[in-house]
């Protein structure tokens, strides 16, 4: 099996192109079910997650290719829904990849009736999908469960309902109002999801002639059409993949310019690292990132849903902190098993206390190489961050986590002067 292997020390200065986001590309891939006409999605990026959704869509019907460039902005998607073949996504697809249950509310919507294993993914805590659920209830659908499988039906189409989301999920917001755009009438959803992929995915909805009014806020009043059309729409640049790279740098030290990056989707981790003493700035190409050689200092944060600190960076943020002057505290107040990489870290040396959802790092000078492995996407990020800091040699195992979620990821850190390199075992 590959794995990373990293020889740490070296600055990072540059600059890094920053790929379309992959929690972006994935509901709006999902949205194809909701239309017979052709979708085209641009800057959609080159992972094992795109792949993934991609098979289980063919499964469902769709007809996919990929046309343009090998990657970035020039790589396209088209997809083409127009006969849903088979209205079942089975655990053997479903399993490997939670975003894949996002198909329920589309499918449901369209072709009245779904049956969608319950989810796996990465493993970050229980992840529940009552939220999905009971949104879907409230526009009419019948839903039980049945050996594992979440089989929805709305005899005669779903019709307008009001929802308010007891917690905010990104992916329950975004699985309802795909469905309550094909919904007979009006449908109000309280508490929606403001990450930037949530929203974007409104605005294709809208672009496909559906009518959504609230986007950006808490609360979306969505009036059902009978169909949609097909739209070519962007995918947004990935924030996590930026804000990865922004921590690599701010770790090593460096200069690096996060070509494509948007500011806006970024200011909660500007706040953090501009109190560490890391300049993080827009320019008109994207984001500046920069550390001089001093010792940063450490912080206290914790994450929340967007506007807030991402969960997604949470990772990348400890491995940062490892090394900071004096003590941090990091709250995880997303997912409660969030702290995998809490171990592999104190293995290349890391001092950090885990007590509920509150670790406390107790910044060291310097970390030391490790063999090291994660069980998600990014907790193994945030040991790269770790290992490209720390002195002698870090081998990050279970490549194919970070295969999920970027892009290139050896590539553009070596570029910027990192010893990077993947392996066979
Ligand atoms: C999305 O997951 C992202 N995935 C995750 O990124 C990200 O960590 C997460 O949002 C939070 O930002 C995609 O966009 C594909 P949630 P999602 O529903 O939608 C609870 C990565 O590494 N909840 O916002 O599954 C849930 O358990 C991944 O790229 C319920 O209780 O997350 C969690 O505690 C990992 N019931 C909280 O809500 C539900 O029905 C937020 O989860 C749904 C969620």
């Amino acid at each position: 099996m590959d794995h990373i292997v990293i020889r740490g020390g070296n600055r990072l200065s540059g600059e890094i192109p920053i790929s379309g986001a992959k929690n972006a590309a994935l509901p709006l891939m999902v949205a194809s079910l909701l239309t017979d006409a052709p979708l085209v999605l641009t800057n959609i990026p080159n992972l094992a997650d795109i792949a993934q959704l991609a098979d289980i869509l063919r499964h469902l019907g769709v007809e996919i290719a990929l046309e343009g460039e090998a990657s970035g902005p020039g790589r396209h998607m088209r997809l083409r829904a127009r006969d849903l073949t088979g209205a079942e996504a089975p655990y053997d697809m479903v399993r490997k990849m939670r975003a894949s249950f996002f198909v329920l509310g589309p499918l449901v919507a369209r072709a009245h009736k779904a049956r969608v294993s319950l989810p796996g993914g990465c493993a970050i805590g229980t992840r529940p999908v009552d939220l999905h659920i009971k949104g879907l209830e409230a526009l009419g659908a019948r839903i039980e469960l049945d050996a594992g499988y979440v089989v929805a039906e709305a005899p005669g189409g779903l019709k307008g309902g009001h929802f308010r989301f007891p917690m905010v999920s990104v992916g329950a917001s975004e699985s309802v109002l795909m469905a309550a755009a094909l919904a007979d009438g009006e449908t109000v959803l309280e508490n929606v999801a403001l990450e930037p992929e949530v929203q974007d995915l409104a605005r294709l909805v809208v672009a496909m002639g559906g009518r959504i009014e609230g986007i950006g806020t808490r609360t979306l009043h969505i009036q059902g059409v009978s169909r949609l059309n097909g739209a070519t729409f962007e995918v947004l640049p990935d924030r996590i993949e930026a804000g990865t790279y922004a921590m690599a740098v701010a770790t090593t030290g460096g200069d690096v310019e996060l070509v494509g990056a948007r500011y806006r989707d970024l200011e909660a981790l500007g706040d953090v690292l501009e109190r560490c003493d890391v300049t993080f700035r827009a320019t008109n190409r994207g984001i500046h990132v920069y550390r001089n050689g001093a010792r940063h200092r450490g912080v206290d944060v914790a994450t929340d849903p967007y506007p807030g600190f991402p969960t997604d960076l949470q990772a990348q943020l400890m491995a940062f902190l490892a090394t900071a002057d004096g003590v941090s505290h990091i709250s995880e107040t997303i997912f409660e098993n969030r702290f995998m990489h809490v171990p592999e870290l104190a293995r290349m040396g890391a001092q950090i206390e885990v007590h509920g959802q509150v670790a406390t790092v107790t910044g060291v000078e310097r970390l030391k190489g490790a063999p090291v492995m994660a069980t998600d996407l990014r907790a193994s990020v945030g040991l790269v961050v770790a290992g490209l800091a720390a002195e002698g040699e870090t081998i990050v195992n279970r490549v194919y986590h970070l295969d999920r979620g970027f892009e290139r990821l050896e590539e553009k850190l070596s570029r910027c002067g990192a010893d990077i390199q993947r392996a066979r075992a």
